[in-house]
């Protein structure tokens, strides 16, 4: 079978940094879950869809080509939301809002569940979000569930916007971080929570480098 190491966690709490340096460092293959549902709300907004009504988000999440690419000048993976790429437009919190909105509607989550398995592919799959331990990989062999406390995700996630040059103040972004990570874990499917059989890493403060030798040391072991 191919190995699976799953990285749940909420937003903010380095999941996907993380995801992306250890699954280079293992030479395995990524998924970035979260993008999924970023992309599928991000077509629902661009066709003009009510983002409220979920089966035209089902329908929608079925009839949504998404496509990675990495490798590209610049850096880093772009996303490509039926041919386009989108991926600046799925960074911002509006995305953000949008994916977790449609992500509590049962029909979306199961129209994504075959693109999602699609990606167990040798020699190893890292599988980055909310879901990935308990629902999407429930026999992953690795699991790790990374946390840090909400005022440093809503710092991180700061600095990563600012980068980006996107415009943001830290307490709206506090504000609508904690919304985000409310609904995903209170929704009735496949609520944000660590899978029995996770290893809970606190980054609260570490540096990335260490979260990283951690998650590492999970497969190693
Ligand atoms: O980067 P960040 O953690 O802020 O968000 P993300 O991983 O891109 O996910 C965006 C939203 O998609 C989350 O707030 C969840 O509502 C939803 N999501 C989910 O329900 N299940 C997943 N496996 C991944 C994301």
């Amino acid at each position: 079978v191919v190995p699976v190491l799953t990285i749940d966690g909420p937003s903010g709490s380095g999941k996907g940094t993380v995801s992306a340096l250890v699954a280079e460092r293992l030479g395995w293959r990524l998924l970035d879950s979260g993008a999924l549902y970023r992309a599928v709300g991000y077509a629902a907004g661009m066709a003009g869809l009510d983002l409220s009504d979920a089966d035209a988000m089902a329908r929608c999440a079925q009839g949504t080509k998404i496509q990675f690419r990495s490798g590209e000048a610049g850096g880093g993976t772009r996303v490509l939301v039926n041919g386009h790429d989108a991926t600046d437009e799925l960074r911002t919190e509006t995305a953000g809002a949008a994916a977790s909105a449609i992500a509590s509607m049962p029909s979306v989550r199961q129209a994504l569940v075959a693109l999602q398995l699609g990606f167990r592919r040798p020699p190893g799959l890292v599988a980055d979000g909310r879901d990935m331990g308990t629902v999407i990989f429930p026999d992953a062999a690795f699991k790790v569930f990374l946390t840090a406390s909400a005022a440093e995700r809503a710092k991180r996630r700061y600095k990563q916007l600012k980068e980006k040059g996107l415009s943001v103040t830290l307490a709206g972004l506090q504000r609508e971080i904690e919304a985000r990570d409310s609904r995903d874990a209170s929704r009735a499917v496949a609520p944000l929570r660590p899978a029995d059989d996770a290893v809970l890493v606190d980054t609260t403060g570490m540096p990335i480098d260490e979260v990283v030798a951690k998650v590492l040391a999970v497969v190693q072991s």
